[in-house]
C-alpha cells in the first residue's frame, strides 16, 4: 500500500489520470506472458516525456520503491512481472515518432512505439526495419531493446542490437543519458548503449530510441521441407546457405506441427510425416536464384537428407507457410509450457539435442518435448509441456530442475541459457551456467554503477 503523500506526488509527477490503482490495471500491467509468479505492483504510472520518467525515478530513490520498467509484456522470461509491491512504469504513452531523416535511415521514436508501428512507419518511407517476430503486433521497442530481442530474421539481419544508433534512458540515479546520438562512428571510449540493450530494465529505463532503417528486401519465397533426422537440417542449412543468402532458417518437430495444425486448423504443408520441418526464406530477385534453389532442393532429396518439400508460388501461401511455424508458440499456451531458450554453436547442436532428448526421456519420462527454434543461429526453444496429472507447483519444480540438468549440459557444450527472450525471474538460478562467476560480480558492479540504490527492476537477471 502506498502511503497518501506517496500517491500525491506520483499525481503531481503523471497526473491523476495517468495512475492506475485499480486492481484490473495492476493485474493486466503486472506481469507477461509467463505464467508460473502473481502480478502485485502497488500502482501503475504512465509518464508522458522523459522528465517525467526522471522525476519518478528521483521519488523511487527518495522513498527507497522499486520499479519494474514495462513495455508490451510480450516477455518469456518474467523481466516484467511486478510480484513484489513494486511501480509499474509502463512507456506506453511514449509512442511517437520524433525525428526521421531519409539521408541517415534513421527513425527517433519513444520506447512505447508498438514493433509493428515502426515495420509500418518504416515501409511508409520506403525502407524496412527488419528485427520479426510473432509478437510485433503488441511488443514494444522499449522492450525490444531492453531484452535484445531476435526473431525469424536474425540470421540474415541480426538481433535488435544492430538497429539501435541511440538511445536516451534515464538510469536508476534519475540522470538523463543520451548514448550515441545516432553515430555509424564513434569510439569515445565504452559504448554504454550496448551495456543498456539486453540490461532488462536494471540499469534504466529507456525513453526514447533512434533506430537505422534498411532497404526493403525484394519477393521473398518459402521453402518447407520434411527432415528424417535432426542432423540432416544442418546438412540442408549447410547446403542451402553456402549458395543463397536466407533470410530465415527455422525448424520445429512433427510434435509441434500436429499441435498447430490441430489446433489453429492449418494445412500441412504435404502430406509426407517427418521427424523435424524446417522452413527457409530467400529472396527471389532473379530467375537464377529460384533455379539454384530447386537444384539444392534435389540434392538434399538425393542425399536422403529431405523427405518431401513444398515451395512457395504466391504472397499468401508464403505467409500460410509461416504461420506453422509462427503459430507454434501462442499454440503451445494451451498445455502451460515452461520454456527454455537456449542457444549453442551450430555445428554441437546435434549432439547436444540428443544428449538433451536422452536425459529428459531417461530422467523425465511422463514430459513431453515440443521442440522448434531458429536453427540457423544455433537457437533451440525447448517447450517441455505440463502433464494435466501433475500440479502447477510440481510441474514448475520438475521443469526448474531439468532446466538445471540442461544447464549443466550447456556448461559442457559451452551453450547459453537464454538465446533471445532473457533472463528476468526465469532463468536467473542458471545464469552461473553461461556466465563465469567473476562476469556475474562485474555485473553487479555494473548495475551499482547506474543504479547505486537498486530500485530499477531488483531481482532480475541476478539477485
Ligand atoms: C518463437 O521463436 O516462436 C518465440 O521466441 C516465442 C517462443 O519461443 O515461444
Ligand atoms: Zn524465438
Amino acid at each position: 500500500m502506498l502511503s497518501e503523500q506517496i500517491i500525491t506526488r506520483l499525481t503531481d509527477i503523471v497526473g491523476a489520470q495517468r495512475l492506475l490503482l485499480e486492481q484490473d490495471d495492476l493485474q493486466r500491467f503486472g506481469i507477461d506472458r509467463t505464467t508460473i509468479w502473481k502480478a502485485n505492483p502497488c500502482a501503475v504510472v504512465l509518464p508522458g516525456s522523459v522528465e517525467e520518467v526522471q522525476q519518478l525515478v528521483l521519488l523511487a530513490n527518495e522513498f527507497n520503491l522499486a520499479i519494474v520498467p514495462s513495455g508490451g509484456r510480450t516477455g518469456l522470461s518474467g523481466g516484467a512481472v511486478a510480484k513484489d509491491g513494486e511501480i509499474v512504469v509502463a512507456m506506453d504513452r511514449m509512442n511517437q515518432v520524433l525525428d526521421f531523416n531519409p539521408m541517415d535511415r534513421c527513425v527517433t521514436l519513444g520506447a512505447g512505439m508498438i514493433t509493428s508501428q515502426l515495420q509500418d512507419f518504416a515501409e511508409e518511407q520506403g525502407l524496412f526495419y527488419p528485427v520479426d517476430f510473432a509478437s510485433t503486433g503488441s511488443s514494444q521497442i522499449g522492450g525490444n531493446i531492453a531484452t535484445n530481442a531476435g526473431g525469424i530474421n536474425v540470421i540474415r539481419y541480426g538481433m535488435t542490437r544492430e538497429w539501435v544508433m541511440g538511445l536516451k534512458v534515464v538510469n536508476g540515479a534519475g540522470d538523463i543519458l543520451e548514448l550515441n546520438r545516432g553515430l555509424v562512428k564513434n569510439n569515445t571510449g565504452y559504448d554504454f548503449r550496448h551495456l543498456f540493450i539486453g540490461s532488462e530494465g536494471t540499469l534504466g529505463l529507456i525513453c526514447e530510441a533512434t533506430i537505422q532503417l534498411t532497404r526493403p528486401p525484394a519477393d521473398s519465397t518459402v521453402l518447407v521441407l520434411g527432415i528424417d533426422n535432426f542432423p540432416a537440417i544442418l546438412d540442408v542449412l549447410r547446403t542451402f546457405s553456402t549458395e543463397i543468402d536466407l533470410s530465415a532458417f527455422e525448424f520445429f518437430s512433427q510434435a509441434a506441427l500436429d499441435k498447430v495444425t490441430e489446433h489453429r486448423g492449418h494445412a500441412k504443408p504435404f502430406a509426407t510425416q517427418t521427424p523435424f520441418y524446417a522452413l527457409l526464406e530467400f529472396e527471389t530477385a532473379t530467375e537464377s536464384v529460384m533455379d539454384k534453389a530447386m537444384a539444392l532442393f534435389e540434392k538434399c532429396m538425393e542425399e536422403g537428407w529431405v523427405l518431401d518439400g513444398v515451395l512457395s508460388q504466391s504472397l499468401a501461401q508464403a505467409k500460410a507457410l509461416w504461420k506453422l511455424r509462427e503459430d507454434i508458440s501462442e499454440t503451445l499456451w494451451h498445455w502451460q509450457p515452461y520454456k527454455n531458450d537456449i542457444s549453442v554453436r551450430v555445428s554441437r547442436m546435434p549432439d547436444f539435442l540428443r544428449e538433451v532428448d536422452e536425459l529428459v526421456a531417461s530422467r523425465y519420462p511422463d514430459f513431453e518435448l515440443v521442440w522448434y527454434g531458429h536453427i540457423g543461429d544455433g537457437n533451440l526453444h525447448l517447450n517441455i509441456l505440463k502433464p494435466e496429472a501433475l500440479s502447477n507447483e510440481d510441474f514448475v519444480a520438475k521443469c526448474g530442475n531439468v532446466s538445471g540438468e540442461i544447464g549443466q549440459l550447456l556448461a559442457k557444450y559451452e551453450g547459453s541459457i537464454s538465446a533471445e527472450h532473457g533472463v528476468g525471474l526465469l532463468k536467473k538460478d542458471y545464469l552461473h551456467y553461461s556466465r563465469s562467476p567473476l562476469e556475474i560480480e562485474l555485473m553487479r558492479s555494473i548495475k551499482k554503477a547506474f543504479d547505486p540504490n537498486s530500485i530499477l527492476n531488483p531481482g532480475k537477471l541476478f539477485d
